[in-house]
C-alpha cells in the first residue's frame, strides 16, 4: 500500500520572514483543517506553492512537517495564478463573463506551472501512490501524472462550482482542461449539478458519454461524485467557546447595545455579492426606519488577488457603498454598517457568530460557502438565523435557511426583515436540523468518504485487451470449442461481422458472411445468434435463407433458429416519448446534410456517418443534450455510438438478452461474445466469466481479448468452423 501525497496550490503554511530567518507557521482554513489530520497521521507529503521563497532554515522546517514546495518563478506565477487561474477559470466557473480575459500566454503559464506541480510529484510518487490533487489551478496535472504512473490512483476535487455546458465552452483551451481531468480516477465536486455539468461537457466538448457519473474512456472509468465539502466542526467551536472569544463577544455586544446584528463574512471577491448585499440593506433601511438604529450590518471582507483590477474595482465599490449608507443613516454613536476590512482572528469569528443574530450569506455564485456552514455549527442555541443565496452550494444541504435570489435586492430586503422578525421557536425549529447535519457530516467524513471511493475497485485500470491474430485466437479456442457439447456463439452485426457503410441500409451481409454464419450454425448442437441493435426487419430480412437465431433491436425482439416468427421481450414498450422526440430529430436533421433517421418498434436512431464529419459530430452532441433535457423521465435512454445518436427503451440490452438465452436454451458449456461498440459491452459483462469475450478494433473493453477488425473476424470464425467441422 502506497503513500498519500496531497498536492494544492498552496501549501498549509505561510513563511514569514523574521530577523532572525524565516518562520514557517500553520495556516488556518476549512481545507487545511480537513486534510492536516490525514497528512499528519500517515507517511505522506503535501505538495504545494509555499508563497514566499523558502531560505534554508525554512526548507528545513517545511522537510519536518513532510511539506515539499514547489518552487514557481514571479514571471510564471503572475501568469498562472493572476491570469489563467483567477482571470479565466475562476470567473467563467462562477458566470461572470465581463471578469473574463483568455490570454494565451496566461495559459503558457498555467501550464508550466502545472507541468512544475506534477514533476514535483513524480519526484515522489510511487506506482502504488494515492494521489489527491485540490481546485481549479491544477486541472492539467492529473493527466500529467497518468501518463508516468498509470497505475497510481489519482483523485482531483474541485472546489469551485463547474459550470454550465454553454458557460463552460465558452472556454477557449476547455479541451485541455477537460482532458487534463481525465488523468484521474475519480473527481470530487460539492453538488450534484456541478458533477452533471462537468459529464455534460464531458460529453458536449470531448464527445466521451457517461453513464451514471462513469466516463467510459478506452481502457479506463473516470468517476465523478458529488461531496459537498464538511467543516471542522471541533476546532470551531473551540474558538468559538475559548476565553478569547468570550472576552471580544462582550466588547462587541457593549458597543452594540440593544440593536440586532446582521453578520457577512466574506472575501472580498465579485463572486460573494457584497454590492447586492449593501443594497439589499440599505433597501431595507430606505423603506424601514425602524431598523436604522434596531440593525447593525457587520461585514468582515477579507483582502484577497489585490493584484488583479476586478478586485480591486470591487473594494472601490463595496467602500463607495458602505460610505454612502452610513452618510444616509448614520448617527451620532450609531453606525449602521461597521466595515471591516482585514481577516479577523477564529476566536474573533466565532464571537462574531455567536453575537449575529442574522447570518446573511449572498453571493451571487459559490461553489459551497464554508461561512454558511460555520454560523450554523456554532448556533445551537437556536436564536439565530442564516439568509442565504439560493447560488451558493451550500443552499443543497442548507433547505431550512431564508433562502435568497441576491439579485432581487427587494426580495433580499424581505428576507432580511423576516429573519430580525423572525420569533424564537422558528430560529430554533429551522437552525435545529441545519445544525444536526452540519455537525454529522463534518470534514473528517468527507475526507473519509472521498478517500474511501477513490480506493474503491470500481477504479482498477481495465486493461486494453490483447489484440491477437485471428489464428492466434482460434488456436487457443480451439480444443474448447471443439470438445464443447453444446457451445454458443453470441455475434454482434455492424462494425463486428460487417464493415461499416456510408449509408447504414447499405451494409447488408455478403455471401461470405452468409456463409460463414450459415456453416457455423449448422456445426453439430451449436447455438448461434446475431445480437444486434439493428430493427428487425432489416437483420431478418438480410437473414433470411440462413437458419440461424436473430435478438434485435438489443435484446427487444428474438426470432429463434427455426421459428418462423418474432418474439417480443417483455411487455409492449411505452412510446409516447417518440412524439417529443421526433420533431427534434427532424429539427437536427434538417440542419445536418447526410443525416438519416431510422425508426425502430422500440427505439429511434439519428445517424450521421454520411453527414461531414465536425458538423456531425457538433450536432450529435447537441442533439443528444436537447435529447437529455427534453426525455428526461421517459422510459428511455441515449445513447452516442459510432455515428449515431440512438434513443433505446429502458431496461433491455444485449446483456440481458444474453442472459435470457442462457437461463432459458442453457445452460451452455462454450460461451464466445464478440462485439465492438458500447452496446456489446453490456454483453461482455453479462457473460463475464462464463465464457470467452472478444472486441472487435483498438480501443478499450472490458472483453478478454481483441481482433483487428471485421476481416479478422470472419478469418477466426471460418478456423473455429473448421475446428468442429
Ligand atoms: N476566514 C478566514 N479569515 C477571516 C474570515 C474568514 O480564514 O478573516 C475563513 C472562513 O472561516 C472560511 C473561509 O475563510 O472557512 C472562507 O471560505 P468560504 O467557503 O466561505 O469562501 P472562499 O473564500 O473559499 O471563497
Ligand atoms: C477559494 C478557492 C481556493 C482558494 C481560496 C482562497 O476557496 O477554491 O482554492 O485557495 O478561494 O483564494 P486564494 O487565491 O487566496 O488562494
Amino acid at each position: 500500500m502506497g503513500r498519500l501525497i496531497l498536492v494544492s496550490n498552496r501549501l498549509p503554511v505561510t513563511i514569514q520572514d523574521d530577523t532572525n530567518g524565516q518562520k514557517v507557521n500553520r495556516s488556518s482554513g476549512g481545507l487545511v483543517a480537513g486534510l492536516d489530520p490525514l497528512h499528519l497521521n500517515g507517511d505522506g507529503i503535501w505538495i504545494g506553492y509555499p508563497g514566499t521563497a523558502p531560505d534554508d532554515n525554512a526548507n528545513k522546517l517545511l522537510a519536518d512537517m513532510r511539506l515539499e514546495p514547489v518552487a514557481i518563478p514571479d514571471s510564471e506565477y503572475a501568469g498562472y495564478y493572476e491570469g489563467f487561474s483567477n482571470g479565466a477559470i475562476w470567473p467563467l466557473f462562477h458566470y461572470l463573463l465581463e471578469h473574463c480575459n483568455f490570454y494565451p500566454a496566461a495559459f503558457e503559464d498555467y501550464k508550466r506551472v502545472n507541468e512544475r506541480f506534477a514533476e514535483k510529484i513524480l519526484e515522489h510518487a510511487k506506482d502504488d501512490d494515492t494521489i489527491w490533487i485540490h481546485d481549479y489551478q491544477l486541472m492539467l496535472v492529473p493527466s500529467m501524472l497518468r501518463e508516468k504512473l498509470p497505475g497510481a490512483r489519482i483523485g482531483f476535487f474541485l472546489h469551485i462550482p463547474f459550470p454550465s455546458s454553454e458557460v463552460f465552452r465558452v472556454m477557449p483551451q476547455r479541451e485541455e482542461l477537460l482532458r487534463g481531468l481525465l488523468g484521474a480516477d475519480l473527481i470530487g465536486v460539492h453538488t450534484f449539478e456541478y458533477a452533471d455539468n462537468l459529464a455534460r461537457s464531458f460529453r458536449r466538448v470531448l464527445g466521451h458519454e457517461s453513464r451514471q457519473g462513469v466516463v467510459n474512456l478506452s481502457g479506463r472509468k473516470v468517476r465523478i461524485e458529488a461531496h459537498p465539502l464538511g467543516i471542522d466542526v471541533e476546532s470551531q467551536r473551540n474558538a468559538a467557546f475559548s476565553d478569547d472569544a468570550e472576552q471580544i463577544l462582550t466588547r462587541y455586544k457593549r458597543n452594540i447595545g440593544d440593536a440586532q446584528v446582521i453578520l457577512g463574512v466574506d472575501r472580498l471577491d465579485y463572486t460573494k455579492g457584497l454590492p447586492n448585499k449593501l443594497e439589499a440593506f440599505k433597501e431595507l433601511l430606505d423603506r424601514e426606519p425602524r431598523w436604522r438604529e434596531g440593525a447593525v450590518l457587520i461585514q468582515v471582507a477579507v483582502p484577497s488577488r489585490e493584484a488583479i483590477g476586478s478586485y480591486r474595482d470591487q473594494k472601490s465599490e463595496i467602500e463607495r457603498l458602505v460610505g454612502e449608507i452610513n452618510g444616509l443613516y448614520g448617527r451620532a454613536g450609531h453606525t449602521p454598517i461597521q466595515y471591516i476590512y482585514g481577516s479577523v482572528s477564529p476566536a474573533e469569528l466565532g464571537a462574531l457568530y455567536r453575537l449575529a443574530d442574522v447570518a446573511l450569506v449572498s453571493p451571487i455564485r459559490d461553489g459551497l460557502n464554508l461561512v454558511a456552514k460555520e454560523y450554523v455549527s456554532i448556533r445551537d442555541d437556536g436564536a439565530g438565523v442564516l439568509v442565504l443565496s439560493e447560488f451558493a452550494g451550500a443552499a443543497t444541504e442548507l433547505g431550512e435557511a431564508l433562502r435568497i435570489n441576491p439579485w432581487d435586492v427587494r426580495g433580499t430586503a424581505d428576507q432580511i426583515e423576516r429573519a430580525l422578525d423572525m420569533g424564537f421557536g422558528e430560529r430554533n425549529e429551522r437552525m435545529a436540523p441545519m445544525h444536526k447535519r452540519v455537525v454529522e457530516n463534518d470534514v473528517h467524513l468527507w475526507v473519509g468518504r472521498f478517500i474511501r471511493s477513490l480506493g474503491t475497485p470500481k477504479n482498477e485500470i481495465s486493461a486494453t485487451p490483447p489484440m491477437l491474430a485471428s489464428s492466434t485466437l482460434a488456436e487457443s479456442l480451439a480444443s474448447a470449442f471443439a470438445k464443447a457439447e453444446n457451445p454458443l456463439i453470441m455475434l454482434d452485426y455492424d462494425g463486428t461481422l460487417r464493415e461499416f457503410t456510408v449509408r447504414h441500409d447499405e451494409a447488408k451481409p455478403t455471401e461470405e458472411i452468409l456463409d460463414i454464419v450459415s456453416s457455423l450454425s449448422s456445426l453439430r448442437d451449436t447455438s448461434v445468434y446475431i445480437n444486434t441493435g439493428r430493427d428487425r426487419n432489416t437483420i431478418g430480412d438480410w437473414f433470411e435463407g440462413v437458419d440461424v437465431s436473430l435478438i434485435a433491436e438489443h435484446g427487444s425482439w428474438t426470432k429463434e433458429k427455426g421459428q418462423p416468427s418474432w418474439k417480443r421481450a417483455g411487455d409492449e414498450p411505452d412510446l409516447s416519448w417518440q412524439a417529443e422526440a421526433m420533431p427534434i430529430l427532424e429539427d437536427y436533421k434538417s440542419r445536418t446534410p447526410g443525416v438519416q433517421i431510422e425508426k425502430k418498434s422500440s427505439g429511434l436512431v439519428w445517424h450521421y456517418r454520411e453527414a461531414e464529419a465536425d458538423i456531425g459530430e457538433f450536432q450529435a452532441l447537441d442533439l443528444t443534450t436537447h435529447l437529455e433535457n427534453t426525455l428526461a423521465g421517459a422510459p428511455v435512454e441515449i445513447l452516442t455510438g459510432s455515428k449515431i445518436v440512438e434513443i433505446r427503451q429502458y431496461g433491455i440490452d444485449k446483456g440481458r438478452a444474453y442472459s435470457h438465452v442462457s437461463s432459458t436454451s442453457g445452460p451452455y458449456d462454450f460461451v464466445l461474445a464478440i462485439g465492438d461498440d458500447r452496446t456489446d459491452e453490456d454483453l461482455f459483462a453479462a457473460v463475464g466469466e462464463d465464457g470467452y469475450t472478444v472486441h472487435v478494433g483498438p480501443g478499450g473493453s472490458i472483453a478478454a481479448s481483441s481482433l483487428h477488425s471485421p476481416g479478422s473476424v470472419r478469418r477466426f470464425l471460418a478456423l473455429l468452423v473448421k475446428a468442429r467441422s
